[in-house]
């Protein structure tokens, strides 16, 4: 008897072992875009604390056009990689205003929504509307590595191509496959083709995987050699008083844009300086330092903490559970939460 075809196995193995009842598998194109969205580089255990609280504020596309960027920013605040948040409220608005409000259905007409790729694109396309489209998020990439025994980075033009070719010829015949196939691949790379120790005696496609037959999951995906990241240092200055705690709305450009944060100097008695403007000043006390991974670098910060007795404004200041209401980078967050915990 022939095997049952990559696609069967996975589909199979996803109706018996694969992830079932998430939030976001509806019919609703809305909830199916967010929650890929959301997912795009956080876990599932993550994205299902989130998403039920984005959709009480926002149940619909229009409601969430229709919302200052601030609030989709507070209710991201601790997502990370906040551009999906601006890009969601965007494309909120380009559905409502381009598309009369009801999502598109074909793949390359969801490409043209920020923030949606290829394979998001596909994904939407293949659970909201049954399209048959290939997916090929980082997790499927692994997957096919392994399986078919592909060598180079996927940051290369070339594999890159190699993989989107193979991810296509692997569809399903069957089109009733395409939705639990598409599901099945990612619960597969999140359960079993896992990044580091695969747990391959469960894997319903290892019979024919080049990796599991020659033994080098391991080595496969290969790394792309890691270049060190620049360093760069900044002081934030964590000034508290009874009127709350100090803090900036970041320029509309840069990191952490839009976001509620600490003042940043580029030494301490600059930081100093700027908290005598405050007013008067008393205890003070630096924190340990900690350093923040970014895409393209990594940011050491020093925090200063310094209580203002007599602030001479009213400007800035807000009481820490308002502060805990805005978006706020996460490290900023966790700042918060550890230094003023009784606030
Ligand atoms: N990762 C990306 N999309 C997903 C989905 N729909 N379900 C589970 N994990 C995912």
């Amino acid at each position: 008897m022939t095997q049952a075809t990559f696609a069967e196995r996975i589909s199979h193995w996803q109706r018996d072992h694969g992830r079932h009842h998430l939030p976001w598998q509806v019919s609703d194109p809305y909830r199916i875009w967010l929650s890929e969205v959301m997912l795009q580089q956080t876990q599932v255990s993550t994205v299902l604390d989130y998403f039920p609280r984005f959709i009480a504020r926002f149940p619909d596309v229009a409601s969430l056009a229709a919302a200052p960027l601030d609030d989709v920013l507070a209710l991201w605040s601790g997502l990370g990689y906040y551009s999906r948040a601006r890009n969601l409220h965007h494309s909120a608005q380009q559905v409502v205003n381009d598309y009369a409000g009801t999502f598109p259905r074909e793949r390359v007409a969801l490409e043209s929504l920020k923030g949606v790729g290829r394979s998001t694109a596909a994904a939407i396309a293949v659970f909201a509307f049954g399209a048959r489209e290939a997916i090929l998020d980082g997790n499927v990439k692994r997957i096919l590595t392994r399986h078919e025994g592909i060598e180079g980075v996927s940051s290369n033009a070339a594999t890159l191509k190699q993989l989107w070719a193979s991810a296509e010829a692997r569809l399903p015949a069957d089109d009733a496959l395409l939705k639990p196939y598409t599901q099945g691949l990612m619960d597969l790379g999140s359960l079993v083709c896992t990044r580091s120790r695969p747990d391959c005696a469960v894997c319903p496609v290892r019979s024919d995987c080049y990796a599991y037959l020659n033994d080098c999951t391991e080595t496969l995906p290969s790394k792309k050699p890691r270049k060190a990241l620049p360093k760069k240092h900044t002081v934030m200055l964590l000034a508290h008083s009874k009127r709350g705690i100090h803090l900036n709305r970041r320029p509309d450009h840069g990191i952490w844009r839009n976001l509620w944060s600490f003042p940043e100097f580029a030494d301490l008695d600059t930081a100093h300086t700027f908290a005598r403007s405050l007013g008067k000043t008393d205890q003070q006390k630096t924190l340990t330092p900690f350093t923040h991974r970014f895409t393209h670098y990594q940011l050491h910060i020093q925090p200063l903490v310094v209580r203002i007795n007599a602030p001479n404004t009213e400007q800035n200041w807000l009481p820490v559970e308002y502060a805990l209401a805005k978006g706020l980078p996460k490290p900023i967050r966790q700042l918060i939460e550890e230094t003023f915990p009784n606030d």
